[in-house]
């Protein structure tokens, strides 16, 4: 058995416009994951760029930035048992070519930049990633 873990899952602006909200919810919800916290917002250029630091020398960086703050996202937090790989499986691999079947990307998505959802790729990311969407903090 793996450990209780929270993780960040972004509904990016392509998810949300595409009214694939309520199905990715559920498919979380599928795999018993419990949301501890939800926050629906268009990010700032700040939240972008500081999530999305770790790319900031990527070629595709400054469109990234642009894209995720186009539009409204859904911010939420996850919680369960092995959620951060639970979740990075659920979602699929970044381009929707190599993504497993029946994952939302490959269901879903038909663009590596467009690709509807983020998720956090390790603890470390995780926590940083929590921390900067969720200040006040989570429920328990
Ligand atoms: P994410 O961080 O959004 O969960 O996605 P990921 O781990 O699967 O992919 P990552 O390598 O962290 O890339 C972050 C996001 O940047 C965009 N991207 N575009 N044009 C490209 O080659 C390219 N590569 C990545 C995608 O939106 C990707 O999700
Ligand atoms: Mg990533």
């Amino acid at each position: 058995m793996g450990d209780a873990q929270t993780t960040f899952i972004m509904i990016k602006p392509d998810g949300v416009q595409r009214g694939l909200v309520d199905e990715i919810i559920g498919r979380f919800e599928g795999i018993g994951l419990r949301m501890l916290g939800r926050h629906d917002l268009t990010p700032s250029l700040e939240l972008a760029e500081a999530h999305y630091a770790i790319h900031r020398e990527r070629p595709f960086y400054s469109d990234l930035v642009e894209f995720v703050t186009s539009g409204p996202v859904v911010a939420m937090a996850w919680n369960g048992e092995d959620a951060i790989a639970a979740s990075r499986k659920l979602i699929g691999a970044t381009d929707w070519r190599e993504a497993e079947p029946g994952t939302i990307r490959a269901d879903f998505a038909r663009s590596i930049e467009r690709n509807l959802i983020h998720g956090s790729d390790g603890e470390d990311t995780a926590a940083f990633e929590l921390g900067l969407w969720f200040p006040d903090g989570l429920e328990d």
